[in-house]
This record gives structure tokens, C-alpha cells and sequence, in this order.
């Protein structure tokens, strides 16, 4: 399979992570671009959160620039204000004979919703606020509440498309040239043998037991663990590593801001109570580990400037190649109004790393 590079573009109506929950205080607005739409987040004073589009219907000053009392936000320009909605709630330069049909100048407004210590959105096909399907879930770590915080969270940017990014950490053959820091492995190649099935927009890596490799040390932990990846459109990795005893889950999700940048945000949740004992430790490692991602996807922008057609190998490319299916076959069933027909079959994949 080939595939040409500059065949970018965005999925609509869908969910994608907007930011982990404690970034956006009460009473405060963060302006993000999200698939190259300016949007204002903010968080009413009593605690709700909310987004709008961040460009003033009236002369297209960036809402952002003005000011938010904890209920409206107010453009800086000519003072009109907005509630959370996106509802024109007043034009002051209006004499109070001067009546107007203020819901002529409302701004769009997106749907969020906070799940499990992050933000989501719904980016719609257009701004006109279109709900969600119902089948579309909102992405959940599993065997966690809604109203769990993650026990740690890291974001890194990187310089390139959502495609590369996604399709970068999903790789199963890049660990032994771009991770090679002494704490994670060497450069030694082993043969993976793994079992893949379909799951909801995506595929999941059947739960297998981890190699044996810490003896008796697995008594610390409750013995051997069990891991289990799954993957779903747009862009939502889960890795849960579990024992008898415990349960710890990698949330890895990553945000399109425009063309050519995408935020990655890594998330841990566990159950473990000595758990805060690895952060130290995570702290230094994630940045480091992350980063050898980022980094080779920054090379590899040098080489997408000559829009050379990429190619996909089988086995270690097959994730990437169901990747761009799931998302092409998202995008058609959408267009169509359809179901969503997965094109994830059952295979054992086999590949050197
Ligand atoms: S530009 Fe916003 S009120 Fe005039
Ligand atoms: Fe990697």
C-alpha cells in the first residue's frame, strides 16, 4: 500500500481531546486553536466549562483579547458580550429606543464535555453546533470512574500533521532506533508475535501475558501483568497493564492545532497506593521518551516538504495502514450517513523490534 503525504485532512463529528480539566480554572478562558479553528475555553465561576468560537461576529477581534467576569465573556473592541453559549447578550453602542435582534450576532459555540480529568470536544462539521451521534461515547479509560484524575499527565507538541503523529506512535518497529536510552532498551532486534481485533473505530492488541522477566519481583506487584492496547479514531491510545491486584492504564490522545502542529498528551491512571513513588522517576522519563518521538517526526517534516508518496509495509506498517482506513471509511460513512464498517479484520501480526 502507498500513500500520498499530502492527502491531509481532518475528521468531523467527532470527539478529540481539548485538554486535561485542572489546566482551565474557574473564572478563567484559555484560547486554543483546534483543527485550525480559533476557540475560546473558558470556566464559569461556578465550575462549568464551555467553548465558543474565539473571533467576534461584530469585527472579527479574537474574543480572547477581551475579558471574562466568571458568566460573560466581553469583546475589547466595542464591549459586546457573549454568555458561554455563544449568546449575544448585549451591544452596548444600542440607545435604549434602538431595538435589535441580538441572537443575529451569536457566536457558534461547541459541545464539551469532562470526562475522567480532561476536556473533551466536539468538533462538528460546521460551527452550527450539530449534536453527536449517540452512538459516539465520549473515550474512557477503562475500569475508572467518570470522576477519577488522572495520577499524572504530560503533553508535548509536535511539529506535524495529526496523521504522523498518530501513526508515529503507533509504530511497532521504530522502539529499537528512536528509543535507545539506556533505561529502556537496547538495540538488540526480538520477534513480536501479537494478536489483533476489531474493536469500536479502531482495533485493540488482545490482552496477553507480559514476558516473565522480574522472577519473584512480580509478588511486589501481585503478580505477572496482563497488557492490553486499544486504539480508536481520532487519535485515542489506551495501554492498560494489569494484575490480580492492580491496575495501572496509559491514556495517550492527541489534538490537531493546524497543518503542521499536534498536541500529544500522555495520561497514567492507577490504582497502585505506592503509586506517587514512580513519579519522580516519570517525570524525567516520559519528557525524555516522548521526546525521541517528537524528534523524528521533526526530521521526517524535511523529507514531506518534496510530498513524496509514503509506503506501508506488512507486518510492522499494518496499524498505520488501519489507521488511514479507519479514518477514510469514518469520513465516508459520515458523508453517506451510514454505519461505520470497520475495515479492521482478526490477525496475528508478526514483526522484529
Ligand atoms: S469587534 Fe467585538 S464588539 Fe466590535
Ligand atoms: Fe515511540
Amino acid at each position: 500500500m502507498v500513500f500520498a503525504a499530502d492527502n491531509q485532512f481532518f475528521l468531523r463529528n467527532i470527539w478529540y481531546h481539548a485538554m486535561p480539566s485542572r489546566e482551565l480554572k474557574p473564572g478563567k478562558t484559555i484560547a486554543k486553536t483546534l483543527l485550525n479553528e480559533p476557540i475560546l475555553f473558558g470556566r464559569t465561576a461556578q465550575g462549568e466549562p464551555f467553548a465558543i468560537k474565539d473571533l467576534c461576529p461584530h469585527r472579527a477581534v479574537p474574543l480572547s483579547c477581551g475579558s471574562f467576569n466568571g458568566a460573560d465573556v466581553q469583546c475589547c473592541y466595542h464591549g459586546w458580550r457573549f454568555g458561554p453559549t455563544g449568546k449575544c447578550l448585549e451591544i452596548p453602542s444600542l440607545m435604549a429606543d434602538q431595538q435589535m435582534e441580538l441572537s443575529r450576532f451569536d457566536v457558534p459555540h461547541y459541545q464539551v464535555q469532562e470526562v475522567q480529568g480532561n476536556l473533551w470536544i466536539y468538533m462538528a462539521e460546521s460551527t452550527t453546533t450539530a449534536a453527536p451521534p449517540p452512538a459516539l461515547e465520549i473515550p474512557r479509560v477503562p475500569g475508572f470512574a467518570d470522576d477519577v484524575q488522572p495520577a499524572m499527565t504530560y503533553r508535548m507538541r509536535f511539529p506535524c500533521f495529526i496523521d504522523h503523529a498518530v501513526v508515529g506512535l503507533m509504530d511497532p518497529a521504530h522502539s529499537p532506533f528512536v528509543h535507545r536510552s539506556w533505561w529502556w532498551r537496547g538495540t538488540q532486534l526480538n520477534p513480536e508475535i501479537k494478536w489483533f481485533d476489531p474493536s469500536p473505530y479502531g482495533f485493540t492488541m488482545r490482552r496477553h501475558q507480559m514476558p516473565d522477566t522480574m522472577g519473584r519481583g512480580y509478588w511486589l506487584i501481585g503478580g505477572v501483568p496482563q497488557n492490553e492496547i486499544i486504539f480508536y479514531l481520532p487519535g485515542v491510545r489506551t495501554e492498560e497493564i494489569t494484575t490480580a491486584k492492580y491496575r495501572a492504564v496509559n491514556l495517550t490522545t492527541v489534538t490537531p492545532l493546524s497543518d503542521d502542529e499536534t498536541d500529544v498528551t500522555f495520561e497514567f491512571y492507577w490504582n497502585i497506593p505506592w503509586g506517587f513513588l514512580l513519579k519522580p522517576a516519570m517525570r524525567y522519563l516520559i519528557p525524555e521518551f516522548l521526546g525521541q518521538d517528537r524528534d523524528v517526526v521533526a526530521h521526517q517534516q524535511v523529507g514531506l516538504k518534496h510530498e513524496p508518496i509514503l509506503r506501508l509495509i506488512k507486518d510492522s506498517d499494518v496499524l498505520a495502514r488501519w489507521y488511514y482506513q479507519l479514518k477514510a471509511e469514518y469520513q465516508r460513512s459520515q458523508q453517506e450517513q451510514r454505519e461505520f464498517v470497520s475495515p479492521v479484520k482478526t490477525q496475528q501480526l508478526r514483526w522484529m523490534a
